[in-house]
């Protein structure tokens, strides 16, 4: 199996976004598709390591750091998957009042504006990550989680609901550091709705419907 056939990068349609430049969106599906070369090469890598269906104890240390930056790397290559799929230029302010979405938010929130206030606050967090908002598969309730880098604070096995990135590189060019929050005003003017309420209705929510 070649590692560079594992994982291919996927295509997004996203010029012309409200707030996000087009220059944002090239630089940053560059920056993802270096996710995706990374984690085939580091899964290739590992691979060789098993060829011979044994660990070595000289070939441990590698092995160990190449295993480590796999969880980096491959979060990193699905988050943006995540993410650019639930952005779209033609996008509404709102779920409308049909939203299997909106419906998931008020269960597990109450009302969607405290839904939303939770997400943007997490998104405002001081660090280098993401605000994700998943579903627990098992109850069906959404919760709102901070993830530093790409891989501490996933919640194993809980689905993502609304993925938005907050890395420095997600809006540097088009606000300064301190502008976090203008830019997260932006993002939720790209949110595709449809999608959240595919992945909160998906029997397999996990796939990366976009
Ligand atoms: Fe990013």
């Amino acid at each position: 199996m070649a590692s560079d056939q594992l994982y291919k990068t996927k295509s997004f349609n996203l010029y012309g976004l409200e707030g996000i430049s087009d220059k944002t969106i090239d630089l940053h599906l560059s920056l993802y598709e270096g996710y995706v070369k990374a984690t085939n090469a580091l899964q290739g890598r590992i691979a060789e390591f098993l060829r011979d269906e044994q660990v070595d104890q000289e070939e441990f240390p590698a092995y160990s750091e190449l295993t480590r930056r796999l969880g980096f790397e491959f979060n990193g290559m699905v988050l943006h998957e995540y993410y650019f799929g639930n952005l779209t230029p033609q996008a509404s302010l709102k779920p409308d009042s049909a939203s299997a979405f909106l419906r998931r938010a008020e269960a597990s929130f109450g009302t969607y504006d405290r839904w939303k206030t939770d997400f943007i606050s997490v998104g405002k967090m001081r660090g280098v990550g993401w605000a994700v908002c998943f579903q627990d598969g098992a109850s069906g309730r959404l919760s709102n989680h901070w993830v530093t880098l790409h891989e501490h604070g996933n919640v194993a096995g809980f689905h993502p609901v609304l993925v938005m990135d907050v890395w420095e590189h997600a809006f540097l060019l088009d606000y300064s550091p301190a502008e976090r929050g203008q830019y997260i005003n932006a993002f939720f003017s790209n949110v595709n709705w449809r999608v959240l309420d595919r992945r909160v209705t998906s029997e397999a929510p996990h796939l990366r419907v976009a």
